[in-house]
């Protein structure tokens, strides 16, 4: 492909442009042009220098049809091996389907992917794509994972035309490529990692897998912001988007599915960085829980839900007398426009001000809780930091708390109660929505308190007992 054959495009309005400029001459937008190829059908593009026959399916101008009449092929997935990723994936790998794994750097997507190739490699074949490590450094790590003698083949090699061939002689069932930002196409004068190489390359290597059937595994780096760095676009593209957290400064990693059209979205796998690669934790409410000896102010542990999982989270929250005039409201690994919005209804409807405090809260093991339900937690946190009094040992908490001071019920309390009372919890306090009807004050052997106003909830802590 000559690189003549290419234009700016105007990622607004789509008007063209010889030349990269900063403003668009059709609409005026800034910063909007984009490298692109033309010319040609796009579908007809085959990636490498070898040719493919492209499947009846995605053929172009396929023909009507009547939706009934269509085969509902289930996708069959195929495990990858490593459970807490299968989890994540509703399965497992789907033939022909494409994933982006991103993360920030040294995170632990290669080693994740590494091994999950080692374990495919016993009984399909598979190919690995290093861009940005020479296949000496990836041998050693093989070694590090115990992995030296998986069938794993091997390309360190950045050109997509030159992956395409290879892809077309070895013909994986799945392949990773690490990373997209690294892999360029020559039909493109831009450098490896713009917008419209990222773009262009995973759309080649898109319409591979489908055509192929194999399974794509691509790497995305992020951005300082922790966007997926490359075009948003990359996100549309895929099948399915997982990423990659968790404190690099603690050894434990959370894999969370954003996207994906073979699953459910929002169930997380659980991961341990070990000596010898990542190992899923079986038992993941363990590591949210921070050992205290004795019960501390300040801490009250939250029964959230990962996805169909509950998940005990310890929520830390520090109020200190404000030396500025504004005083700061920060949250680690919880939303903080919530929490401004929780400590005015702590104002206005339990009567406890915050305006001369900095308040700090924080989600213990660099989890991330986006659910409403943890606000019923902060709030006895904040409290308890306040008044600098321990809440009672063994206490667990959720429930969302409205505009109104009134607490609102979470999804599925029943099984977040279960977690709670299986890691040993012996009270809750919880919305009144969600205990169990007829009068039951107890599940598995654990206290309930039904609140329904967090004034309500407040109240109970005065008269709860420090210990059993
Ligand atoms: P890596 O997979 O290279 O991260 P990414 O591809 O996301 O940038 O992870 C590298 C980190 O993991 C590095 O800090 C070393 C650590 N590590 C282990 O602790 N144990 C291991 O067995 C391996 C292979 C890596
Ligand atoms: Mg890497």
């Amino acid at each position: 492909m000559a690189r003549s054959s290419t234009a700016f495009v105007c990622s607004d309005c789509g008007g063209q442009s010889a030349q990269w400029l900063g403003k668009c001459p059709h609409c005026g937008a800034w910063n909007t042009l984009v490298e692109t190829r033309t010319g040609g059908d796009p579908r007809s593009a085959t990636l490498g220098r070898a040719q493919r026959a492209v499947p009846a399916a995605l053929a172009p101008g396929s023909s009507v049809q009547d939706l009934a009449s269509v085969p509902a092929a289930a996708q069959q997935s195929m495990p990858s091996g490593i459970g807490e990723l299968d989890r994540v994936l509703g399965g497992g790998l789907v033939a022909g389907s494409v994933v982006l794994l991103g993360g920030d750097p040294g995170i632990g997507k290669s080693t994740l992917l590494l091994q999950v190739l080692g374990q495919l490699a016993a009984h399909t074949q598979v190919l690995y794509v290093s861009g940005e490590e020479s296949a000496a450094q990836v041998g050693l790590r093989a070694q590090r994972l115990g992995l030296r003698q998986a069938a794993v083949r091997l390309m360190a090699e950045i050109q997509l035309e030159r992956i395409g061939d290879a892809l077309a002689a070895e013909r994986p069932a799945v392949c990773v490529i690490d990373s997209i930002q690294t892999v360029y196409t020559e039909a493109l004068a831009s450098a490896p990692g713009s917008v419209a190489q990222v773009r262009e390359c995973a759309a080649q290597l898109t319409r591979h897998a489908k055509s192929a059937g194999t399974c794509m595994l691509l790497v995305g780096h992020v951005t300082k912001e922790g966007a997926l760095a490359g075009p948003r676009v990359l996100e549309h593209m895929v099948d399915t988007v997982l990423y990659f957290e968790g404190d690099t400064h603690s050894s434990f990693r959370l894999i969370r599915a954003i996207k994906n059209r073979f699953g459910g979205v929002g169930e997380l796998g659980v991961f341990a960085m070990t000596e010898r690669g990542l190992k899923g934790v079986a038992n993941p409410s363990a590591i949210f829980l921070s050992q205290h000896g004795a019960p501390v102010p300040g801490s009250c542990v939250l029964a959230t839900l990962e996805g169909s999982r509950p998940l005990l989270v310890e929520i830390q929250a520090l109020a200190d007398h404000a030396a500025a005039p504004s005083p700061r409201r920060l949250s680690v690994g919880l939303d903080p426009a919530r929490l401004a919005m929780l400590l005015a209804v702590l104002h206005r409807h339990a009567g406890v001000s915050c305006a001369d405090q900095d308040v700090f809260v924080n989600a213990v093991g660099g989890v991330r809780v986006a659910e409403p339900a943890a606000d019923l937690a902060v709030l006895l946190a904040i409290q308890s930091s306040l008044r600098n009094r321990a809440l009672p040992r063994g206490l667990a908490a959720f429930g969302e708390v409205g505009l109104a001071g009134e607490i609102r019920p979470a999804p599925r309390g029943q099984e977040r109660l279960r977690e709670a009372a299986k890691l040993g919890f012996s009270r809750a306090i919880i919305p009144a929505a969600n205990a169990p009807r007829q009068h039951v004050q107890t599940i598995d052997g654990m206290q309930l308190h039904p609140v329904q106003r967090i004034d309500q909830a407040l109240d109970l802590l005065r008269d709860l007992p420090e210990t059993d």
